[in-house]
């Protein structure tokens, strides 16, 4: 885990870290941290950037500097996906821009959100998603971005439908299942492929 993915210096620090634990076994990153919503009546430039910073200039960060323990991992693995590395960017419904407009979007359960920053970061977050599967295919390492449903957690809030308990069994059976052909997708938790 790391302190704070908006600090190099903790980044650094988490790197150091895991292949200490890790040794010569290498790693799976998920990246996971989130924060930051408003709408447009509360959205300023400080929190747009923030949000950015948390949501999608870290994950890259992140892997940048995890990149090492992840070939590490992929070297050992035969086939791309949980066997052998794989990096996960949790992203968003909220990310998506076909599904924000018009009909679709009205029976859209996260439209009640006009939450500026979570959804324009979690958008760059599928881009950079897509970057990153397109350079680490060659190393073997499988890339997507997942959806983990709407969650009763402090972004989620208590009206979500599901608890933490059954996301995480849908993200880890989701998990469980990544093969190359999941390579550069967007993923509901439901193992449903969603537009970008
Ligand atoms: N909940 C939902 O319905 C939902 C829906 C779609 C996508 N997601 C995505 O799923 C992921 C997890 O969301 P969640 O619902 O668990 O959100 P949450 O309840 O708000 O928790 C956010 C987590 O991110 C960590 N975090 C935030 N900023 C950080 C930073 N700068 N450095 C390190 N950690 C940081 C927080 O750590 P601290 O507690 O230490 O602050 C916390 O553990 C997020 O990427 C979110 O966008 C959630």
């Amino acid at each position: 885990m790391v302190r704070d993915v908006t600090s190099q210096e903790s980044i650094e620090r988490a790197v150091s870290d895991v292949k200490e634990l890790v040794q010569e076994d290498g790693l799976d990153l998920i990246n996971n941290a989130g924060s930051v919503v408003a709408n447009l009546d509360e959205v300023t430039a400080d929190k747009m950037l923030e949000n950015f910073h948390t949501n999608s200039v870290a994950p890259l960060m992140l892997t940048k500097a995890m990149l090492p323990l992840l070939k590490q991992a992929a070297e050992k693995g035969t086939s791309m996906g949980i066997q052998s590395s794989t990096e996960i960017n949790m992203s968003s419904l909220l990310g998506s821009v076909e599904l924000y407009w018009g009909e679709r979007a009205i029976s859209f359960p996260f439209s009640i959100f006009k939450w500026y920053p979570c959804k324009a970061s979690k958008t760059s977050l599928c881009m950079i998603t897509r970057c990153l599967a397109v350079d680490l295919e060659e190393h073997g390492i499988l890339c997507m971005a997942l959806h983990p449903g709407w969650v009763r957690t402090d972004m989620g809030g208590p009206e979500a439908p599901q608890s933490t308990e059954e996301s995480i069994a849908s993200v880890l059976s989701v998990i469980d299942s990544l093969s190359e052909r999941h390579h550069g997708s967007f993923l509901h938790y439901n193992d449903e492929e969603l537009p970008w």
